[in-house]
């Protein structure tokens, strides 16, 4: 686990203009100071990322977030609920020169969430600015949830990768749109299950399928080198399987058959799906073959990062 110094260090090289690797519950992130377009440059360029993608700006309490973001009483509800946690907040931008326009891909609002994990909370509040970070994959490809995984990815154009361990939640936050005359919509499935913001704030309104205000949906993601199958009863010939619950076909698990979760827990799976994902694609199989994992609670957004893996979306 990080200790202080490599706390200060983290602050000092984001106050440089340095990439920084920071864990979070989520998934590890690359950190950039949100307000220095040379380094957010930098973090578009290690990432290999689209411009027209914007990023979430990450902070330590409340009032840092209302400096950058105006929160009406709905997002206030939800942040109440939520925050610190895996909730990002999209609201109009109202923070100068806080968070830059690259960061925000030239967009007039915001992402904004306060992390719950120890050391990324203690890098914002040591830096007392924002920080963006993505998730420390290059573009496109599955998103770190451990130390190892986040230095494979990026650790190249980073100064310094805080090791947090491995994350407790395993899949990126939950992203809700709070806009003026508009109803909360959900812009990316993630962490915190959609029945459990629904049960504070009431239904939410689908993403509208404007590229500009959802770009992130857009991009096959999350995808390993090999090709994934989904919905497998079992492995072909070459592949690696991922299986879910009890073991009913009797396969032995090997290094060629994982078991997201053997209890049958989605939250177990969540954590476990894109450590299993990288493990199963560094086999170098034919292919992966998922098991069928049920669609409800964070099944809903496993199914989602399944189905972008496989190339099904967008
Ligand atoms: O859990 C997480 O959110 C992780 C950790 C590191 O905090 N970060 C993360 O960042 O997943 P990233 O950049 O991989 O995903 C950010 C998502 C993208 O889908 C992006 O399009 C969307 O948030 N986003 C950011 N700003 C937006 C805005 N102003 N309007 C709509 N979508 C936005
Ligand atoms: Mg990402």
């Amino acid at each position: 686990m990080a200790a202080d110094h490599d706390i200060e260090r983290a602050a000092h090289a984001l106050a440089a203009g340095e990439l920084v690797i920071l864990p979070t519950e989520t998934v590890y992130g690359l950190a950039a100071d949100a307000a220095d377009p040379h380094a957010v440059a930098r973090l578009f360029e290690a990432k290999g990322r689209p411009r027209f993608n914007p990023l979430i700006a990450h902070v330590a309490d409340l009032a840092a977030a209302r400096a950058i973001a105006a929160l009406d009483d709905r997002a206030l509800t939800l942040a109440a609920a939520f925050w610190p946690g895996p909730l990002t907040l999209v609201a109009p931008y109202v923070g100068s020169s806080a968070v830059c326009d690259l960061a925000r891909a030239g967009l007039d609002t915001v992402a904004v969430r306060i992390p719950a994990h120890p050391v990324a909370h203690a890098v914002l509040a040591a830096f007392g600015r924002p920080v963006v970070a993505p998730s420390a994959n290059r573009s496109g490809r599955p998103s770190p949830t451990n130390h190892a995984d986040a230095v494979e990815e990026t650790g190249e154009a980073c100064a310094l990768a805080l090791d947090g361990g491995p994350c407790a939640a395993g899949l990126e936050s939950t992203v809700i749109a709070a806009l003026p005359d508009a109803p909360l919509r959900l812009l990316r499935l993630g962490s915190i299950p959609r029945g459990d913001i629904e049960a504070v704030v009431g239904p939410l309104a689908e993403a509208e399928t404007d590229a500009k205000r959802t770009p992130g949906r857009l991009a096959l993601h999350y995808a390993p080198d090999a090709p994934v199958r989904l919905n497998a009863q079992g492995p072909r010939a070459g592949e690696v399987f991922l299986d879910f619950g009890p073991n009913a076909q009797g396969l032995g698990e090997g290094p060629d058959v994982f078991n997201l979760s053997h209890v049958g827990d989605v939250r177990e799976a969540a954590a476990n799906l894109f450590a299993m994902l990288r493990a199963a694609d560094r086999r170098r199989p034919a292919g992966i073959a998922v098991a069928p994992i049920p669609d409800d609670g964070l099944g809903e957004a496993i199914n989602d990062r399944l189905r972008r893996a496989a190339g099904f979306v967008g």
